[in-house]
């Protein structure tokens, strides 16, 4: 049995603690916006955020997650209430086929949190593990510069939505 808090909901989950934080989130939680890509740390697709930092999913096991926060995708906003990534990931039409997507925008999300108006070099570079096939970087780019806008527009601190309820 671990105990894990999820997008601001605790869960126990019945669980090898050896298990990866991943196929926790897919197989038992139903939580499938984080990617199975690689399962070897290589792609980025599984990214979430804990504690405020981007971590690949696919290599945590749950064992180390107990008493931390974790985000995945779904707690950045609803299909009707989109955060502010989500926002400017549709607005820039960022996604081509969409599997690299989360992992995208969860890398951003952690950059974002400590740094909304982050320079090309840092976004580079909190993006470097996350792989998109489809090559729609510079559109991810653009759309990781204009969430920062939006944040920056709406003074929102860059804090997770999901966390509130
Ligand atoms: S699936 Fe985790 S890094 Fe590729
Ligand atoms: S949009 Fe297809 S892998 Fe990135």
């Amino acid at each position: 049995m671990v105990s894990l808090s999820v997008n601001g909901s605790p869960h126990r989950i019945e669980a090898d603690p050896a298990t990866p934080l991943l196929y926790v989130l897919r197989d038992e939680l139903a939580l499938n916006g984080a990617k199975y890509g690689c399962g070897l740390g290589q792609c980025g697709s599984c990214t979430v955020v804990v504690d405020g930092e981007a971590v690949l999913s696919c290599m945590v096991p749950v064992m180390l997650l107990e008493g931390r926060e974790i985000t995945t995708i779904e707690g950045l906003g609803t299909i009707d209430e989109p955060g502010p990534l989500q926002e400017a990931f549709i607005e820039l039409q960022a996604a081509q086929c969409g599997y690299c997507i989360p992992g995208m925008m969860m890398s951003a999300h952690a950059l974002l949190r400590r740094n909304a108006q982050p320079s090309e070099e840092e976004i580079r570079e909190a993006l470097a593990i996350n792989l998109c096939r489809c090559g729609t970087h510079l559109r991810i780019l653009a759309a990781i510069r204009r969430a920062g806008e939006l944040m920056r527009a709406a003074s929102l601190p860059a804090t997770d939505q999901g966390s509130a309820g």
